[in-house]
């Protein structure tokens, strides 16, 4: 049986090395936070992701899947090991890819006979080649005559839904020009073949513009509905209506139509940001991507101003207390990373609010996050705390356990009467509409 390390164990890595355990394979999870595995030698997760837990065990029990801080060994184990390590944005836009220069050199520090790397980590187009160079060049001065087969593989799995996209991806692209490599990527992703999932094989700077092509596609599809949104608000439109009718188009599709307040999460403000930055560097100024990111950031801003100006026309919130209901950046996951909750926090306590907050997923990451205004955010326990003595609710992501609010006793314990409603969940909701202020994006 072939083993399979892997280098990062976060929302990435470790989905994809328990999904490959559950397909028969051999796994060997490192990391370098060793508190991240001592929880997963506990069998604790370290983050919320939906049915993660299920999978996890199975592959545990049936002996598939280890978590080791021995990276060396795990190294000189396997025979391909997948870098699924975080390529955050520096501070001027682009992607940083220390983690991965450090994880190449790892493996190259320690390889002991020829391997295949898989990089998976979203790297800007360039990155593998340099990557596979600089392997190259370190096994040259350990003066060792290895061979190293690089793949880029992306990943498009999405938080909340990611066993389910591992399980069942929409597509597989490979990006290589080693034959063997290649044939090394259809063994191991021999169930995707069976479930006739489409592979697409190519070259490593193609397979990395894919992953950014997709995600700039996508943050910009959410762009143009939100300042649609914001349009039809002043044109007496419905956005729901423009949204349901536009997707039925096979050529548009219904999905990422949805207004809110704006996109988040670790993925689409750090990928749209490197795209941007590294097209510069070509004199290509990628206009629509930029846009979409100009857009994006209008958008909180003006769900901030919405709901400042709704509560004191005057500017300073002073005194009053706003609930938030949903931090995570979606509903199913606890990652706040560039959640538009982050932002519209800060502005609304930068203008004098106080802030109550809730959610299902994302409290403890948050009360990381916001650690030195501990003082100013009073969190709760569940959504009927965070609304005591509120002159507004804010929902700003649509978990479902809101669908099942017990109005009245919300509509006692608020002091005002306001409800923002910044992902349209209750948009067909009568009571709401009829007992609170109701104010959705795009529409009346
Ligand atoms: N999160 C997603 O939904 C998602 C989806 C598709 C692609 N991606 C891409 O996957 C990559 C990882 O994202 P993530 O969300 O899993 O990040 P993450 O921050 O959750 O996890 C990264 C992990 O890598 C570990 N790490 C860093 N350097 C290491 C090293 N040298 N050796 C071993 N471990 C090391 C960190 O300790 C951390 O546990 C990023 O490039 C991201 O863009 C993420």
């Amino acid at each position: 049986m072939m083993t399979i390390g892997l280098l990062g164990t976060g929302y990435l890595g470790l989905v994809h090395g328990v999904g490959l355990a559950n397909f028969g394979m051999k796994i060997i999870c490192t990391d370098i936070d060793h508190q991240k595995l001592d929880l997963l030698n506990e069998g604790t997760i370290p983050f919320y992701e939906p049915d993660l837990h299920n999978h996890m065990e199975r592959a545990i029990q049936a002996g598939f899947i280890t978590f080791s801080n021995n990276i060396k060994l795990m190294i000189e184990s396997s025979k391909v090991i997948f870098i699924t390590v975080g390529t955050p944005t520096t501070e001027n836009g682009e992607a940083d890819l220390s983690f991965v220069e450090e994880a190449a050199h790892m493996i190259a520090a320690y390889m002991n006979e020829d391997k295949v790397v898989v990089i998976k980590s979203t790297v800007p187009v360039g990155s593998t080649r340099l990557i596979e160079q600089t392997m190259i060049d370190h096994l040259a001065t350990r003066g060792v005559k290895f061979r190293v087969e690089i793949v880029f593989n992306p990943e498009f799995l999405s938080e909340g839904t990611a066993v389910q996209d591992m399980l069942l991806p929409k597509r597989i692209v490979i990006g290589s020009h080693s034959l063997q490599a290649k044939k090394i990527m259809n063994i191991i992703y021999k169930k995707y073949k069976e479930r006739r999932v489409p592979f697409i094989y190519t070259d490593f700077e193609t397979a990395e513009m894919i992953k950014y092509a997709s995600n700039a596609f996508l943050a910009t599809k959410i762009s143009f509905i939100n300042e649609f949104a914001l349009l039809a608000e002043k044109t007496g439109a419905n956005i729901m209506d423009i949204a349901q009718a536009m997707g039925f188009d096979p050529r548009i599709g219904p999905q990422y139509l949805q207004p809110g307040a704006g996109y988040g999460g670790s993925c689409f403000p750090k990928d749209t940001a490197a795209i941007v930055s590294f097209a510069n560097h070509y004199g290509e100024p990628l206009h629509t991507v930029k846009a979409a990111i100009e857009a994006n950031e209008r958008q909180k801003v003006q769900m901030v101003e919405r709901i400042a100006n709704a509560l004191s026309p005057k500017g300073s919130l002073k005194g009053m207390i706003i609930s938030i209901l949903g931090l995570s950046f979606k509903p199913k996951t606890d990652d706040i990373r560039d959640a538009p909750s982050v932002h519209i926090i800060r502005e609304l306590l930068a203008k004098g609010a106080t802030i109550r907050a809730y959610c299902p997923g994302g409290m403890t990451k948050i009360k990381l996050l916001f650690k030195q205004l501990e003082y100013q955010i009073h969190y709760c326990e569940d959504e009927y705390e965070c609304v005591l003595a509120a002159d507004a609710v804010v929902i700003l992501t649509e978990w479902p356990q809101f669908n099942t609010l017990n109005l009245n006793l919300i509509k006692t314990s608020m002091r005002g009467n306001l409800w923002f409603d910044l992902r349209n969940q209750f948009v067909n909701h009568q009571t709401i509409r009829k007992q609170f202020d109701y104010q959705p994006v795009g529409l009346k």
